[in-house]
């Protein structure tokens, strides 16, 4: 196991190196440590960056991914906190005994992070808990964490008969939890969780959004959180929240014909009017798939509908917003901090190691093992 924590290498000494020479360098490191190291990359990754990707995929890909890598010792995850947390907690699950040897995960900037992850706390989430319990029988109820948050929440929900899910997933995900709870407390993207639920006919009347820093019930009266189905977290995607109805109206009248496709974290309005939603890996199939000359208006994050832009040029993509939608922290990641993880890793130097304690990750690999048995 590689152990030293402090960095050979300063990371200011690559700020000024250029992005050719920094990618002949990671390559340099690649070839060196050979099956031992797994990159990993998130379809919203630069494409400078994920060009050095083993292995790229939406998040539920990505975990799959992490908990069958089978030779490696390091995965070098080109994504945000919690999808290295997530690879951390399935790369090291207890059934995969590698003698005491961990697979260690490295996320080259460590803020990297998540707004939306960052909107429900453990805390704020044991208090809800705590007050469902005063109006609802919260046996009753199965707490449902989008893969998008923190290690800790994951493991509330593996204590508490819960589950994990991601964009790919979630419909699969409130069945198995309505075959088991007649509830579901689902945190912390509203969005995700009232879109999925109204396509299982679940109604907006029974869908309180509880918010945690409302004075009393998450800012919900009794009658409500009893005819509630689903309680959606006040949480959102700051990137996918910014597409909204008019941007869909405007390319209907524009470009007669064209096809609406966005992520299930766009608001209801923007889901409503879609021809197709789904995850980053659903967006990609579906342009993959389409004939030559189909218009599409693709809402999710800006980088990854301008690779499919560059991708398909026999067909016509628009990005669905007039303005600039794009997730600065997964930007985060570029090749200077890509090209000093890699070089510290390679002089026996672990830089920006993501490990999740033990008692977090005995609970969270609990609900995350129920998503993927659920999905397959
Ligand atoms: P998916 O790649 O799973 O669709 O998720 C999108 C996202 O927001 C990742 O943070
Ligand atoms: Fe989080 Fe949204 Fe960025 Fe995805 S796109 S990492 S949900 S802020």
């Amino acid at each position: 196991m590689t152990t030293v924590r402090s960095p050979k290498f300063e990371l200011s000494q690559y700020k000024s190196v250029s992005n050719e020479e920094l990618s002949t360098r990671i390559e340099a490191v690649r070839s060196q440590l050979g099956d031992q190291l797994l990159i990993l990359g998130h379809h919203y990754q630069q494409d400078e960056v994920i060009q050095h990707a083993d292995l790229r995929g939406d998040s539920y890909q990505l975990s799959k991914l992490a908990a069958e890598s089978e030779n490696c010792r390091w995965i070098v995850f080109c994504g945000v906190h919690f999808m290295a947390e997530t690879a951390d907690i399935l790369a090291n699950r207890p059934e995969r005994d590698r003698g005491g040897d961990r697979v260690q995960v490295v996320l080259p900037d460590m803020a990297a992070g998540c707004s939306m992850a960052d909107m429900a706390a453990i805390e704020q989430v044991e208090n809800a808990w705590a007050d469902l319990g005063d109006v609802l029988d919260t046996e009753d109820i199965t707490p449902v964490t989008y893969i998008n948050s923190a290690a800790s929440l994951k493991a509330f929900c593996g204590r508490h008969g819960g589950i994990v899910c991601t964009s790919s997933n979630a419909a699969a995900v409130l069945e198995w939890a309505f075959a088991r709870t007649s509830r579901v407390l689902f945190f912390p993207d509203q969005h995700l969780g009232r879109n999925t639920a109204l396509k299982m006919g679940v109604t907006n009347e029974q869908m309180p959004v509880w918010d945690p820093c409302a004075d009393e019930l998450g800012g919900n009266s009794e009658s409500q959180l009893l005819d509630s189905r689903v309680v959606l977290w006040k949480g959102h995607c700051s990137v996918h929240q910014m597409f909204q109805a008019d941007h869909v109206a405007d390319f209907r009248e524009r470009f007669p014909g064209i096809r609406i496709l966005v992520h299930p974290e766009c608001p209801q309005e923007v889901n409503d009017l879609a021809d197709i939603s789904g995850s980053t890996g659903k967006i990609i199939r579906a342009v993959r798939e389409a004939p030559a000359g189909t218009k599409w208006a693709i809402g999710t994050e800006l980088h990854l509908v301008n690779r499919l832009q560059k991708e398909h040029p026999e067909q016509e993509i628009h990005f669905l917003s007039p303005i600039v939608c794009m997730c600065a922290t997964m930007y985060r990641i570029d090749l200077a901090h890509l090209c000093w993880a890699l070089e510290n890793l390679a002089a026996d130097a672990l830089v920006n190691q993501i490990e999740v304690d033990d008692e977090t990750a005995k609970w969270s690999v609990i609900a995350l093992e129920r998503m993927l048995a659920v999905t397959g």
